[in-house]
């Protein structure tokens, strides 16, 4: 079974802004963009800096460090330097509620 881990409440997250926690020990980027909640590794796989720094484009993360972009729905990063992609992780909400929690696994990816 897989484990879900508790994170912040959907309202925590603005549109558009990363946000880090921490969910068991490892950094995830949280980002909600157009109402849509993805989670990735918050760690840049190019040179290891926190993605959380640095700017949301559309629907991906640029990295502040060199400027690689990464598709924050499968991880890819769109060009050089960074060539390996980032984790992605599913995530669910919480349901019947009007703000509900996010959940993240971080043995599920989110492109199963
Ligand atoms: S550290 Fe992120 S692109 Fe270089």
């Amino acid at each position: 079974m897989t484990t879900m881990f508790e994170t912040v409440r959907k309202s925590a997250l603005e549109d558009s802004k990363p946000m880090r926690v921490v969910v068991d020990g490892e950094d995830v980027l949280l980002a909600k963009v157009a109402d849509e909640i993805f989670a990735v590794s918050d760690i840049c796989t190019h040179s290891e800096v926190s993605l959380s720094e640095g700017d949301i484009e559309g629907c991906a993360i640029e990295c502040w460090l060199h400027g690689s972009s990464f598709d924050l729905r499968t991880g890819k990063p769109s060009g050089p330097p960074a060539t390996s992609p980032l984790k992605t992780f599913a995530i669910k909400l919480e349901e019947d509620q009007s703000d509900p929690m996010i959940f993240v696994s971080l043995s599920e990816s989110a492109r199963s």
